[in-house]
């Protein structure tokens, strides 16, 4: 595993951005696993700021996000599909149909996600997933105690992850109690991952997954079993790692 210390949030998504970059740069039609929260906006600012001056092209990529609020329109504000047109897609030349995020309409969840891990095989697999951390430990959807071995499924939303993310909403009864994820099984298979944390709210957290047993109670741990994983972060978010 390769760490990056970064001194804050800017350089932390720089840092990130560069490494998003050189996978694009390397191989333009690369799939990317693209993640949404707080933790990677920054990121996304700067590979818009790029692809504004020239400098990077995402015309071939193509792109599957790791989750969606079951339950939400991909034109509500808080769904993911928004997140990703208004945080990067809409300022980048990536093809709307190249972009992949679940639809949290669905009729049959199962339905819904048999499906998206046939787009995952049938694009060929994930060439860099990125990835941000929750509070508990969970990645993508998978909350602690999730098995290890599930595909795209649907998820039961912690109390801790509704709490964490009723910032985004009006209130916290606006926040969905479901939602559709890729499991860890689809993000062990990609084959490169990018993980990004940033503030002290990270610090035990980061080091539990890292430097804890690897076990289902902190979902992240099983990134110390991937081959290819490289984790960057603030100095607040690795300051018990370093
Ligand atoms: C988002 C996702 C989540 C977030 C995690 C951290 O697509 O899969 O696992 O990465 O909740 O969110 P932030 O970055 O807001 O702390």
């Amino acid at each position: 595993m390769r760490i990056y210390l970064a001194e804050d949030y800017k350089s932390m998504s720089r840092r990130a951005a560069n490494i998003i970059s050189a996978q694009v740069i390397t191989k333009p039609d690369s799939v990317l696993g693209l993640a949404t929260g707080g933790t990677p906006v920054g990121a996304y600012q700067q590979l818009v700021e790029w692809y504004k001056k020239g400098d990077l092209s995402f015309a071939e990529v193509k792109s599957v996000n790791l989750d969606e609020y079951y339950g939400l329109s991909p034109r509500h504000e808080q769904s993911y599909r928004y997140f990703m047109q208004s945080n990067l897609f809409d300022h980048i030349d990536i093809k709307y149909e190249n972009t992949h995020v679940l639809n949290g309409l669905a009729k049959s969840p199962t339905v819904e996600c048999a499906e998206y891990n046939k787009l995952i095989r049938d694009l060929g697999g994930i060439d860099l997933q990125l990835l941000g951390m929750g509070h508990n430990g969970h990645i993508a959807f998978n909350e602690p105690g999730d098995d290890f071995g599930l595909e795209t499924h649907l998820v039961n939303l912690t109390e801790s992850t509704i709490e964490a993310n009723k910032r985004f909403f009006e209130s916290k009864d606006d926040v969905p109690r479901q939602a559709l994820s890729m499991g860890i099984k689809n993000i062990m298979q990609a084959r490169r991952i990018l993980i990004v944390v940033s503030g002290a709210a990270k610090a035990d957290i980061v080091y539990k997954a890292f430097c804890g047993p690897v076990t289902k109670e902190v979902p992240a741990s099983i990134l110390q079993l991937h081959p290819d994983v490289t984790l960057v972060g603030d100095k607040e978010a690795l300051s018990k790692l370093v």
